[in-house]
């Protein structure tokens, strides 16, 4: 008889640990019994029959690359309901009897979506942002982070050496996760996040204080979703006279090496992904609860709100000048 199958895709945004991921997926199945395919380029793979098998020797030597061997891709096809159908029966005519999608929000609405036409999916969260409310934690927020986090001691030099004000965005989307867990660790005098309100006179008047008491490097972290990063470093150089230089530090923060914890966590999270399709159970996202791998059904973890880290932010602000 032949075996029953697992699918693995990547969906959204790629994230370092992705890999890791398909590995733990694709090893757990097939101890499990099944076969697996790789799905390649998110929802356009199943729709365009652009799948390949994936045996164990298939993905040795990935768990420590960034990125992701299956690729990714937006797939804009996959929201209208004939295409999942359509998807559906490829899958049924595969003898495909579930598939773990590894992405963000809108990955898993199409999880959902193919769930409801009878193919069992289970999410598993995977994206830099860490904006995802099911999930404590997002594979690649750590590895993305501590890039950042590298990037701006470099940048914290060559500030230093010519007395600048650094002013750095980094990604995140609508989320402010990654730029006050950088902005604390960098010892940034201001981290300016969408999730709260700012006054940039406050900012501008932070600045003129930390110089006057000494400081010659200052930073100041900006997440994407407050943006105007070119504008906010013109503005402190016009009002505090302090010479300012705007970094953008953009994609190189989705690549590299996943770290110990971006590893980890894609091995638990693809193993208890697969124990589920195992018993049959689709429509679910794994997450992070409490520090522990769960599940959740799928429409319930798109309805959930994610808290900001408030106290995070505070503490920044009181102890980084
Ligand atoms: P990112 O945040 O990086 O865009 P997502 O995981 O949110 O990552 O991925 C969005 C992608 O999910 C879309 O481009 C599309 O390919 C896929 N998708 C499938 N079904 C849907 C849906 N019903 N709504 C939104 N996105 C969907
Ligand atoms: O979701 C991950 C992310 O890197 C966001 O931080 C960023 O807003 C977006 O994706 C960038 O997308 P693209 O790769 O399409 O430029």
């Amino acid at each position: 008889m032949e075996k029953k199958k697992i699918g693995v895709l990547t969906s959204g945004g790629d994230a370092p640990g992705m890999n890791a991921a398909v590995r733990a997926v694709t090893r757990t199945a097939i101890s499990k019994g099944f076969e697996v395919i790789g799905i390649r380029r998110g929802y356009n793979g199943l729709l365009h029959g652009d799948m390949v098998p994936l045996d164990v020797a298939a993905v040795s030597d990935i768990i420590q690359r960034g990125g992701t061997m299956i690729y990714t891709a937006r797939c804009l096809e996959f929201k209208e309901w004939e295409n999942v159908v359509k998807a559906a029966d490829i899958c049924k005519e595969n003898n495909m009897c579930g598939i773990v999608v590894i992405g963000g929000d809108g990955s898993f609405r199409g999880a959902a979506d193919l769930s409801k036409a009878g193919v069992p999916c289970v999410g598993i969260p995977g994206t830099i942002d860490n904006d995802i409310q099911c999930s404590e934690y997002t594979i690649g927020y750590d590895t993305a982070m501590n890039t950042v986090v590298e990037m701006i001691d470099k940048l914290r030099d060559t500030s230093h050496s010519h007395e600048r004000c650094a002013v750095v965005e980094v990604m995140g989307r609508h989320a402010g996760h990654i730029a006050v867990n950088t902005g604390l660790s960098c010892g940034a005098t201001a981290v300016l996040v969408p999730e709260i309100e700012f006054d940039m006179n406050a900012v501008i008047k932070r600045i003129k204080e930390v110089r006057a008491a000494g400081k010659k490097q200052i930073i100041i972290v900006v997440a994407e979703g407050v943006g105007h990063t070119e504008e906010i470093a013109r503005r402190v150089e016009a009002e505090t006279g302090i010479e300012s230089r705007a970094t953008i530090l953009g994609h190189v923060q989705r690549g590299g090496a996943p770290t110990v914890r971006d590893r980890v966590i894609a091995s638990e999270m693809g193993y208890y992904a697969v124990e589920l399709l195992e018993k049959g159970i689709g429509n679910r996202v794994v997450g992070m609860k409490d520090g522990k791998v769960y599940d959740v059904d799928i429409q319930e973890a798109l309805s959930m709100k994610k808290p900001f880290n408030e106290r995070l932010y505070r503490i920044c602000n009181e102890i980084n000048f």
